[in-house]
């Protein structure tokens, strides 16, 4: 007779863990500007915060932010049905502290989502809204009007703040190109001289594993895939300064980079 051998279980904590050294790989001093974003957070907001976590991918911020504020809650927000798997399944609900919800940025109904989501637990308005690595998949027209949106959920003297790449002006090219070689030797060289997966190995990693461990799970590849074929790379290239005139022209009063490395960068605006 012949023993059937039961597929490994998925590991959710290990690809959790896989999931920020590639990150980390792609992004120069991801910790620090996490550490410069929760340090706002912190010293603007009340211990008992409600902070959305826009495009939080498996959650990244929101489990800094929880583990950073013990009293504070988060919202996170993503389409990709494979990213929130895993962090539902890594993290969990945080003592009901953690609240995860389905939204297409695409799609301006996800305002209503999120007001839906604040009335349960008894809010208006969040304190803050914050996003890492994010927003360059929205075209240029679509981030102003998700800006606007931001705006109208954010509580007066609340925050908003933005980790990524945000291109110098054209006629910076040589700033540009500083900041591009630096991102590309980076990649060639590694951390700390070790190189890591890159995104694109480890989601080629994720779907062979998580399938043979659960075909099941073959649905959020399918819906994962079909959100790639509709992405067009070439509109995720806001200028900086067009970052900040959307987000004063939102209704944010002061805005301004407040951590910068090349065109890295972590943009924070006070709601008037
Ligand atoms: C590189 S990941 C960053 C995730 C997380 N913030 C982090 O730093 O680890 C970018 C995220 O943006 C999400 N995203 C892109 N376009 C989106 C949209 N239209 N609506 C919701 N999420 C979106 C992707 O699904 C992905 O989870």
């Amino acid at each position: 007779m012949s023993v059937k051998t039961l597929p490994a279980k998925i590991d959710w904590q290990h690809w959790m863990e896989r999931w920020d050294i590639q990150q980390s790989h792609h992004l120069a001093m991801r910790e620090e500007r996490f550490e410069i974003m929760l340090d706002a957070v912190a010293t603007l907001c009340q211990p008992e915060c409600i902070v959305l976590d826009l495009a939080c991918g498996p959650g990244s911020i929101s489990q800094r932010l929880l583990a950073q504020l013990p009293e504070s809650q988060a919202i996170a927000v993503d389409y990709d049905p494979v990213l929130l798997k895993l962090g539902q399944e890594a993290l969990g609900d945080v003592n009901g502290r953690l609240h995860w919800l389905k939204v297409d940025l695409n799609d301006p109904n996800w305002v209503v989502k999120i007001q839906e989501t604040l009335a349960r637990l008894g809010r208006t308005h969040l304190d803050a809204v914050l996003s890492s690595t994010a927003l360059h998949w929205l075209t240029t027209p679509r981030l102003i009007d998700v800006y606007r949106e931001v705006a109208q959920l954010i509580r007066p003297g609340g925050c908003f703040l933005n980790a990524d790449h945000m291109a110098f002006t054209p006629t910076l090219a040589t700033f540009r190109n500083l900041s591009l070689q630096a991102r590309e030797q980076r990649m060639e060289k590694g951390t700390h001289g070790v190189k890591s997966e890159t995104f694109t190995q480890w989601w080629a990693a994720i779907e062979t594993q998580w399938l043979a461990a659960d075909p099941a799970l073959q649905t959020l590849f399918d819906e994962h895939h079909s959100h790639y074929q509709v992405r067009d790379r070439s509109y995720g290239k806001a200028l900086a300064s067009l970052h900040l005139s959307a987000l004063a022209d939102a209704g944010f009063l002061e805005v301004d980079t407040i951590w910068q490395r090349y065109d890295n960068r972590v943009v924070l605006a006070i709601r008037g």
